[in-house]
């Protein structure tokens, strides 16, 4: 065998053991049941930060504008609700689009409203922040807004079928509805990748929480996910899937 032929020997063998070590680690850690996250909310401080940094990142931004996108265009003068905004950035990005005529945001952690308020007065974006439980969103009028938006908080919420309900009641005739949230039932080598990244590669306050691996871990598969909107009274849902993530819609 040549050089060339050596080397390239070398590298599929180190490639070939380095997905089978990922394929390992994944089918040991993801669980055939989710294991619902010990931690709910991303209202620490140190954590408030990390995650304000992380989802500022160019391919996170891009993914948010195309789902933006996708939730208004064609819309007019639409009212638009974002169930567990967090940090605010989608609420306030949806604030801004043409099409939208009011962008409210709510979330279960006071602490995040408030966070959310203060970056929406700092950039001058006009959206409001509302402090509110997902399983209960009786301060909004039955078929108020036009679009709801979910991105990464249904995995988080402890009656996910009773939130879904309240999202079908708060949703006008012919609105949208679109959950974007992770699946657990992703390949065995993407979730070994994960277990590594959490241990091994993000910043230390997310590491600490054990994050991404817990909200996989915690996450629903798509089946699960269409069996509890069916359960919570949406017509026709429709589940979309990618690598790492789902796509539950209404409208
Ligand atoms: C991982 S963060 C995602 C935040 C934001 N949607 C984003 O994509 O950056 C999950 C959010 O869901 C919120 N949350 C968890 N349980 C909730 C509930 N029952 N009702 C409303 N918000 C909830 C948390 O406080 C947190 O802000």
């Amino acid at each position: 065998m040549g050089k060339r032929g050596a080397m390239g020997s070398t590298c599929f063998w180190l490639t070939a053991g380095a997905v089978g070590a990922l394929y390992w680690l994944g089918a040991r850690e993801r669980p055939a049941l989710r294991q619902p996250s010990a931690v709910p909310a991303i209202d620490r401080p140190e954590i408030i930060e990390t995650w304000q940094h992380m989802s500022a990142q160019p391919h996170i931004r891009y993914i948010q504008q195309k789902l933006v996108r996708r939730a208004v265009t064609g819309l007019v003068g639409a009212r638009v609700l974002d169930v567990g905004s967090g940090l605010g950035q989608l609420t306030i990005e949806l604030a801004r689009q043409p099409e939208v005529c009011e962008a409210v945001g709510i979330d279960l952690s006071a602490d995040l409203v408030e966070a959310a308020r203060h970056q929406a007065e700092t950039v001058g974006a006009n959206a409001r922040f509302l402090e509110m439980d997902a399983a209960d969103l009786s301060p909004l009028a039955d078929a108020s807004f036009t679009v709801v938006i979910s991105t990464l908080s249904l995995h988080h919420w402890a009656e996910p079928q009773k939130a879904l309900a309240e999202i079908r009641r708060v949703l006008a005739p012919g609105g949208r509805a679109l959950i974007m949230d992770l699946r657990r039932d992703i390949a065995a080598p993407l979730f070994g990748l994960a277990a590594l990244v959490t241990r091994y590669a993000l910043p230390e306050p997310i590491r600490r929480v054990g994050e991404p691996l817990a909200s996989l871990k915690a996450a629903y598969t798509p089946a699960e996910v269409a069996v509890l909107a069916m359960k919570a009274g949406w017509e026709n849902p429709t589940v979309t899937t990618g690598p790492i993530w789902l796509l539950l819609e209404m409208g």
